[in-house]
């Protein structure tokens, strides 16, 4: 347990809000029960709407397992509601002592959690809040804080372009996701009082469904289709949103001209922003959240109650969740070397031959 401890004050979590077990007295978790070798089952929603999950979160909870040396199962639902329920059956008939869920609604994701809960499993809301749900903790970034840096960072490049009295595009992720509220909540706090001002104008506002990025591109062409080709900038709540509405953008020659957001740090985002096509992402150092969410499944299936000094109010619940929220990071040019210094990417998935002049002009070498 003192290990334990000294492993998480390593990757800093006390300075952002602290983590500190509650004393070996703490009479731990009744539901995993003390002394049982920790096996950790974990489920990703899905490869498509963000290479985030199959590209950092699957290596880096895998990374943070192996060094603890427990047993682990990350498997992926593919986007499917019913599979995520069969994996979560058999994850508990597999006898995982703790099950670490990225939900795909809180629908779903509340049934996964309540029946884990009533089998004696002890469970963790991964990047995802499940509301209304039962989870122990919750483990994240600041989510208003992201949306916050793209509302800026869109501001920022307008700026940079001298664009008078933009017209802007939303394309918010799905409905069904917490995080796309809280992504919300942060750019309207920058983009609406421009609004309100008559200084930008709001020429659209949709969500995507399941962050499904096909749909994406067919929303933002009816977005730039109904507004007669007038949108200056887009706020695209990810890199794969974010490529989508690029993708159209190229096809009307505007690409370039039209600021867009995104998140993830994506390898795809991080080349858009070096072409010039995307003017900004936002990286969130999912190492960080792995490994915070790692020691927390470890101290949970040791029968230990960790604090996280932190917690997050479930609006549906009404429960005080204890949480882990981390600070995410925005990217533009000048700073995509910082992602791959913090070995997030690396310089040869981004620097391919079609990219290899802009890495030198970012000063990638
Ligand atoms: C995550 C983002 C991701 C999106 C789509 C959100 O809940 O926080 O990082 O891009 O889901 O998968």
């Amino acid at each position: 347990m003192r290990k334990g401890l000294l492993t998480i004050a390593t990757v800093g979590l006390l300075a952002t809000g602290g983590l500190a077990a509650c004393g070996d007295d703490s009479g731990g978790n009744d539901q995993a029960g003390s002394g049982q070798t920790p096996k950790i089952g974990v489920i990703l929603p899905d490869s498509k709407s963000s290479a985030r999950w199959e590209g950092a979160d699957r290596k880096f909870l895998q990374e943070a397992f192996e060094a603890a040396g427990v047993e682990y199962d990350i498997q992926n639902a593919q986007g499917d509601k019913t599979q995520f329920q069969t994996i979560a059956d058999q994850m508990i008939t597999s006898g995982v002592t703790v099950l670490m869920i990225v939900n795909l609604d809180s629908g779903t994701g509340k049934a996964v959690l309540d029946k884990a809960k009533s089998q004696g499993v002890a469970t963790i809301d991964y990047d995802r809040l499940t509301l209304g749900g039962s989870a122990e903790y919750y483990v994240s970034f600041d989510n208003v804080a992201v949306g916050k840096l793209q509302g800026e960072g869109l501001v920022k490049c307008l700026g940079e372009k001298n664009v008078k009295s933009p017209a802007i595009a939303y394309l918010n992720g799905s409905p069904t996701d917490n995080n796309a509220t809280l992504f919300k909540s942060g750019y309207d706090s920058v983009l609406k009082p421009k609004f309100d001002a008559k200084e930008y104008t709001k020429a659209a506002d949709d969500a995507v469904p399941d962050w499904d990025n096909a749909q994406a591109a067919t929303i933002f062409e009816q977005q730039l289709t109904k507004t007669g080709g007038k949108i200056d900038g887009v706020l695209a709540a990810n890199d794969g949103l974010g490529n989508a509405a690029i993708s159209i953008l190229k096809k009307n020659k505007l690409n370039g001209r039209v600021p867009v957001t995104g998140q993830d740090a994506t390898p795809e985002g991080l080349q858009n922003i070096l072409a010039g096509d995307q003017c900004m992402t936002v990286y969130k150092a999912v190492k960080e959240e792995a490994k915070a969410a790692s020691d927390l499944a470890i101290g949970l299936a040791k029968g230990e109650r960790k604090e996280t000094g932190q917690t997050v109010k479930d609006p549906e619940g009404g429960r005080d969740v204890p949480s882990v929220l981390l600070t995410p990071k925005a990217i533009y040019k000048e700073n995509v070397k910082d992602v791959i210094a913090d070995g997030y990417v690396t310089k040869d998935e981004i620097c391919t031959e079609a990219y290899a002049k802009f890495c030198t002009e970012a000063g990638i070498s």
